[in-house]
């Protein structure tokens, strides 16, 4: 008689199933937050990166995932044998940062969102069960100044990333289990407030930039696969984050910068508009949150109520950075501003943008009801941290603001 071995059961050395998460603009501010946050928080997770590395994209914002290796091997997650169909779009994908390559955790793919084939080989090639989608030109000033790419990235680029998930998630009419695809929108989308009232998920959408407006359509799109096609999706709306690896033509960084080198601090208008501020970490907490138990087809705002004018902030930076690193122990400044005592002599109003929204509000009881969300950093707490990370990371600053920055900041600033 044939003897049959027992098969060896250790359920605790099996490590959980892999899962695999497409992020796309995961070399932004937001996205390679998150793609840290997810590393650290879930060791069974993969994840893949597809980013176009625009101006606003960064792979050093990821140079130490490789250490995170749970040792999950390509092998586990990828069917192979679709190698020679996709020769062609070898070119396409690119690995630039060798120490990133090596990870078996993250995969980076240098390319467009818009482009069909390639997210469909990216599909073929590691079978994501969730779609997040960061990718996105995010700039109110620079969607002023040229609207075109923001409908190509923002509109077409979700939509073709929503009809490739389809086709790899829907067979026969069911899609297959445990697939999601989470749009990464903001609350921009519902317009200005006036000095009462909040945002909630039922607010109408009534957005005012270009910006706003393309990520309002992007919005309405995945609603409509939701709508037509029972695509399991979700869409969270979130305020102005802070933290590390922001592009230095946002708010916080920007007068971080600009102060560290004695440049004028500009203040928009009269410098109270409000924006309600979420410290970074605070919002991939809740993105991971609403990928895993969100309720299929809702949309969820996500903010901490921490409304601030401006000005507000822009005095608390100057007042961080008179503290943590003051201007007489600033080898520049002396040079080129013999008077300069405090930061805050740098601040400087200038000319308004163009149909600046005033206020935004979030209301986030939904996603504090519902999957029991809230933020955990308060702002006095992320901003010091923020403040140190730039003063800690001038390398970082300098090198993503030398060159085509220089001439981005010309046009944005020199009329002003
Ligand atoms: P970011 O500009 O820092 O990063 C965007 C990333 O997308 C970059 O890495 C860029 O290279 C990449 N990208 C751009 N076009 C692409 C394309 N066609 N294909 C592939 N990659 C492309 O933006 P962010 O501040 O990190 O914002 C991420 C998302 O979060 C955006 O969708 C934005 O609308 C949303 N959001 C941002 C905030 C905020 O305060 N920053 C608040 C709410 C929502
Ligand atoms: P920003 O960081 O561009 O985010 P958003 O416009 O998406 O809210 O701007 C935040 C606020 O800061 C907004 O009211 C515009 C204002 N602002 C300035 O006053 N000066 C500046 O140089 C920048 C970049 C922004």
């Amino acid at each position: 008689m044939k003897e049959t071995k027992p098969q060896l059961q250790n359920p605790i050395s099996q490590p959980p199933a892999p899962i695999s998460i497409l992020v796309t603009g995961g070399a932004g501010f937001i996205g390679s937050n998150f793609i840290h946050y997810m590393i650290k928080a879930h060791p069974n997770y993969i994840i893949i990166n597809l980013d176009k590395l625009t101006y606003a994209g960064n792979l050093e914002n990821l140079k130490d995932i490789n250490r995170m290796d749970a040792g999950f091997k390509e092998q586990d997650l990828v069917g192979g044998g679709f190698e020679n169909k996709i020769q062609n779009l070898k070119h396409q994908i690119q690995y630039p940062i060798s120490d990133i390559q090596q990870s078996t955790r993250y995969h980076f793919v240098k390319g467009d969102i818009a482009n069909t084939e390639l997210v469909d080989y990216i599909f073929e090639r590691f079978k994501p069960n969730y779609v997040v989608n960061f990718a996105a030109e995010s700039h109110v000033d620079r969607s002023i100044e040229n609207p075109k790419i923001f409908l190509e990235t923002n509109v077409i680029g979700t939509q073709v990333l929503l009809d490739v998930a389809k086709k790899h998630w829907l067979a026969s009419g069911k899609w297959k289990e445990g697939v999601k695809f989470v749009q990464i929108s903001t609350d921009e989308v519902y317009g200005s407030l006036g000095p009462q009232g909040y945002f909630t998920e039922k607010t109408p959408l009534d957005p005012h930039s270009p910006y706003s407006a393309s990520k309002a359509a992007a919005d309405l799109i995945t609603k409509a696969y939701f709508d037509t096609f029972d695509m399991p999706i979700n869409i969270t709306r979130c305020s102005n984050n802070y933290g590390p690896y922001q592009f230095p033509e946002k708010l916080i960084p920007l007068m971080i910068n600009n102060a560290l080198h004695h440049k004028k601090i500009p203040v928009y208008g009269d410098g109270k508009q409000i924006r309600d501020w979420l410290y970074v970490e605070d919002h991939c907490r809740a993105i991971d949150l609403v990928m895993q138990k969100g309720r299929i087809g809702e949309v969820y705002n996500i903010g901490g109520h921490n409304e601030m004018e401006n000005i507000q902030i822009v005095n608390k930076i100057c007042s961080i950075l008179d503290e943590l690193y003051p201007i007489s122990k600033n080898p520049t400044s002396n040079m080129q501003h013999p008077t300069l005592k405090s930061y805050k002599q740098l601040i400087s109003f200038v000319a308004d943008r163009p149909g600046h929204d005033r206020r935004y509000g979030i209301d986030a009881t939904k996603i504090h009801e519902e999957l029991g969300w809230q933020p955990l950093v308060d702002f006095d707490e992320g901003i010091k941290k923020t403040v140190e990370w730039y003063l800690n990371n001038q390398e970082w600053m300098d090198r993503v603001t030398s060159g085509e920055y220089m001439k981005y900041y010309e046009r944005m600033y020199s009329w002003r």
